[in-house]
């Protein structure tokens, strides 16, 4: 597929068939993590890969919005350095960008279980400190996000999307 077509096409997937996911799928998908660019290149996201059904069950209580952990085959926590970069949100959010969307050209899908959030630090801290603690992640790294993945076991309903002419403007702001 072309990546037009993958990004036109993808999903999120919350419901997982049991069937693990062959190495070498999860190398590519992994790949497209490690290759994902970076502001100024300052590489301030790393990844932690769980496969251990018992990680995958501790990650799924991160945040009441991951139910579909409990079926996910594999997870994939990214994490950020805000001591490397002080772009490390944007530079974990397009790594995530580029795991889903590999993951869709390979037929694994994803759920996205966003944990660091910037409207409540309280709230944030306990979903990071539940993810940090399981996994070893140092205090300085702060946790983007766990991405779930597996093979579909759901085709997810059309979509709303705002017209096109709500959300993209030529020239200028409300210019369409
Ligand atoms: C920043 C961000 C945070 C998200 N957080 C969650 C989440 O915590 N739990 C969840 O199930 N889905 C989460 N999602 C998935 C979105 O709900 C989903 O992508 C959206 O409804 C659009 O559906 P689609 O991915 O099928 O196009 C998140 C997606 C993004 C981009």
């Amino acid at each position: 597929m072309s990546v037009l077509d993958v990004i036109r096409s993808r999903r999120e997937i919350t419901s997982f068939i049991n069937k693990k996911i062959p190495n070498e799928l999860l190398g590519e998908i992994v790949d497209a993590a490690y290759y994902a660019p970076s502001g100024n290149n300052l590489l301030s996201r790393e990844f932690v890969v769980i496969e251990d059904r018992e990680k995958l069950d501790h990650l799924e209580k991160t945040t009441p919005f991951m139910k579909w952990m409990s079926s996910a085959q594999a997870a994939i926590v990214i994490t950020g350095r805000p001591d490397v970069s002080k772009y490390w949100l944007q530079d974990a959010s397009i790594a995530c960008a580029f795991i889903w969307l590999t993951a869709a050209d390979l037929g694994v899908g994803v759920g996205f279980g966003a944990v660091y959030h910037s409207e409540d630090a309280e709230e944030s801290r306990v979903r990071e400190t539940h993810v940090r603690e399981a996994l070893n992640i140092p205090a300085d790294r702060r946790v983007v996000a766990v991405l779930g993945l597996g093979f579909p076991a759901e085709n997810p309903k059309e979509k709303k999307m705002l017209d096109r002419d709500e959300t993209v403007f030529y020239g200028g702001f409300g210019e369409v």
